[in-house]
């Protein structure tokens, strides 16, 4: 077996028992593949880990930056209270009609909304309406924007909040310093917005698993 096999059945593994698929996760994924939509939501255990978090953080207001299917959008919502809200920002209108099916099946159209269109458009509109600040920011859309998502989540959020972006691993790649990778380049200078910002706390963390080896960056937001 090789050693990425290995981490795909080890992630199984604690999937199988710590995060595992009820019928609307199930439905989700089966209808985000039936749609065409690439294999590259959160794995179970990661979207389990941002639900903890959520919890774990009291959220009550949470921004997602990339839909997809809503797998990961799922796993969030579930942690808000009766009268929380997830806001989720998703470029493509398919994937955003694909969430929006996978999010009523799971009972959480009332708490969640999805607005379609590049998330550098919605977010100026969405700081226009004033909001009260988001608890928790989950950063998962085209990494070239990374900095730019960074620096509107700062705007809306406030001292205590949970900024994490994902993919920040890339097999590696990310400390290659030479490369001209849009999404590269763009996630490094979002983790060095993290470690020079004064608002901001962070670490990133590897991971392997179903999904290869990558990992996340998490940021507090300070006073
Ligand atoms: N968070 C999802 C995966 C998101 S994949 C999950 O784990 O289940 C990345 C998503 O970001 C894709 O659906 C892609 O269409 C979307 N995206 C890409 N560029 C974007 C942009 N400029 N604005 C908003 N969404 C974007
Ligand atoms: C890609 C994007 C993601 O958000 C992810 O979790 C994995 C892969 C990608 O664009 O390849
Ligand atoms: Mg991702």
């Amino acid at each position: 077996m090789s050693e990425s096999q290995l981490w795909h059945q080890v992630d199984d593994y604690f999937a199988a028992l710590l995060a595992p698929d009820d019928e609307a996760l199930t439905a989700a994924l089966r209808d985000s593949e039936a749609a065409g939509l690439p294999p590259i939501a959160v794995t179970p255990a990661l979207g389990k880990f941002l639900h903890l978090l959520a919890q774990v953080q009291g959220a009550r207001r949470i921004l997602e930056i990339g839909t997809l299917g809503g797998y990961s959008t799922i796993w969030l919502a579930r942690a808000l209270p009766a009268d929380g809200r997830l806001i989720s920002l998703e470029y493509d209108p398919r994937h955003a009609e694909v969430a929006t099916g996978n999010i009523a099946r799971a009972g959480l159209d009332k708490l969640v909304e999805v607005r379609v269109g590049p998330a550098l458009e919605s977010l100026p509109r969405l700081a226009d309406e004033h909001p009260p600040p988001f608890d928790l920011v989950f950063i998962d859309a085209d990494k070239a924007n990374n900095p730019h998502y960074l620096e509107w989540a700062l705007k809306l959020t406030r001292a205590g909040s949970v900024i994490v972006l994902d993919n920040v691993v890339r097999g590696g790649r990310v400390i290659d310093r030479d490369s001209t990778d849009p999404d590269l380049v763009g996630t490094r200078a979002a983790l060095e917005l993290i470690a020079g910002h004064p608002r901001l706390s962070g670490t990133a963390v590897q991971t392997v698993g179903a999904k290869g080896y990558d990992g996340f960056a998490l940021a507090r937001v300070l006073e």
